[in-house]
């Protein structure tokens, strides 16, 4: 089933931000990004800006309109800054459009090749949930960078001493909220037009505890190399943190991207520096760690230091953080993560988590 339609691998995020420029600025000095691309003004691209970001595997597009006519303008007041595009690397544009097309999945832009002195670059655009979309795109023929239109930042423009990658690798996973009710149908959505499978070793059972806020599932395609957690709200004795990242993102989207290092406390210890701002978990989450999760390599008190969750299951454990959002809307947000043998997602720290979250919401006012 999954042969049907292969995807390589996330190629890159692209998200719709109100100044590309500035948020660059962010990811670069906070997140330890590099600007490896520029389109905009003085490379002839007069409609919109986008900057390429790149730090291990990772690719984000940032991009925003130059013009009042353009038609982020009017993605931009719904959503403000969000997650617009996740692209695959796919073997064959044509086909991978033509395949999810003809299961169901609604065509945003058909398959183009645009063609250019630096070869042929393919793309082709579905929906997925909300106003998000997924392209496929192949550059196996093409040498220029990142995509046409694109060209190398101009040197001058940013001082290459200041902004250090920070150990960030890949992609672990990328989760969507979507409405109530609406989870099981994007589920099928993956599986039935996008060929991936559910991981069924995450037992939505068993995050139903009292603080519970959220039904969660997930999916994962690209021989195990993509997986997308889907959440839905659900009655808590609080107002779901789902729920409000609907309201205030307008509708369904990407929650939060987890970024994957092999050194947590290194990562983290360097993000804390460029003042990136994380959830903290209450004090007493440490003192229950050592029954929890039993013995760690990690330093506990440096882990404690650094509000780093752990989470244990039958195949090892794995060590996560979340970032607050990173816009003013209570939106997107970051997670680090590293795994030392389990595949979860860190269920055993949602209740941490959730009481974590319900005080951020209190401050907002929105609980
Ligand atoms: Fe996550």
């Amino acid at each position: 089933m999954t042969d049907s339609l292969p995807i390589r691998r996330i190629d890159h995020v692209r998200f719709v931000v109100g100044n590309a420029r500035q948020s660059a600025y962010f990811y670069r000095n906070c997140f330890g990004f590099d600007v490896v691309g520029y389109a905009g003004l003085e490379t002839k691209e007069r409609n919109e800006a986008g900057y390429v970001l790149r730090q291990g595997e990772i690719t984000f597009v940032l991009a925003s309109p130059l013009r009042a006519e353009h038609a982020y303008n009017a993605r931009l007041a719904a959503h403000g800054d969000g997650v617009m595009d996740i692209a695959f690397e796919v073997d064959d544009v044509a086909s991978a459009y033509e395949t999810t097309t003809s299961r169901g999945a609604v065509g945003v832009q058909e398959p183009v090749v645009a063609r250019t002195d630096e070869g042929e670059f393919e793309t082709a655009v579905i929906r997925t949930y909300g106003d998000t979309t997924h392209t496929f795109l192949n550059r196996d023929r093409y040498t220029g960078v990142f995509a046409p239109g694109y060209l190398p930042l101009d040197p001058g423009r940013y001082n290459p001493t200041t902004a250090r990658p920070v150990g960030l690798r890949f992609i672990d996973h990328i989760v969507g909220n979507v409405e109530e009710g609406k989870m099981d149908e994007w589920v099928e959505f993956y599986e039935r037009v996008m060929g991936f499978r559910q991981l069924v070793h995450f037992d939505d059972k068993d995050i139903s505890t009292e603080y519970t806020a959220l039904m969660s599932k997930v999916v994962q395609g690209g021989d195990g190399r993509i997986k997308f957690p889907l959440n839905e709200p659900a009655e808590g004795r609080r107002r779901s943190q789902i729920a409000e990242y609907i309201d205030f993102y307008g509708g369904p989207g990407v929650q939060h991207i987890a970024l994957a290092t092999d050194d947590i406390v290194a990562t983290v210890g360097a993000l804390r520096h460029n003042d990136c701002s994380f959830l903290r978990v209450p004090k007493a989450y440490y003192e229950l760690l050592p029954e929890r999760v039993g013995a760690i390599d990690e330093d506990t008190e440096r882990i404690a230091e650094l509000g780093i969750l752990v989470d244990r299951d039958d195949e090892g454990y794995m060590l996560q953080v979340f970032t607050k959002p990173v816009e003013d809307r209570p939106t997107l947000f970051f997670e680090i993560i590293q795994r030392k043998g389990s595949k979860s997602f860190g269920k055993g720290n949602f209740k941490a988590l959730f009481e974590a979250i319900e005080r951020e919401q209190a401050r907002r006012g929105t609980l």
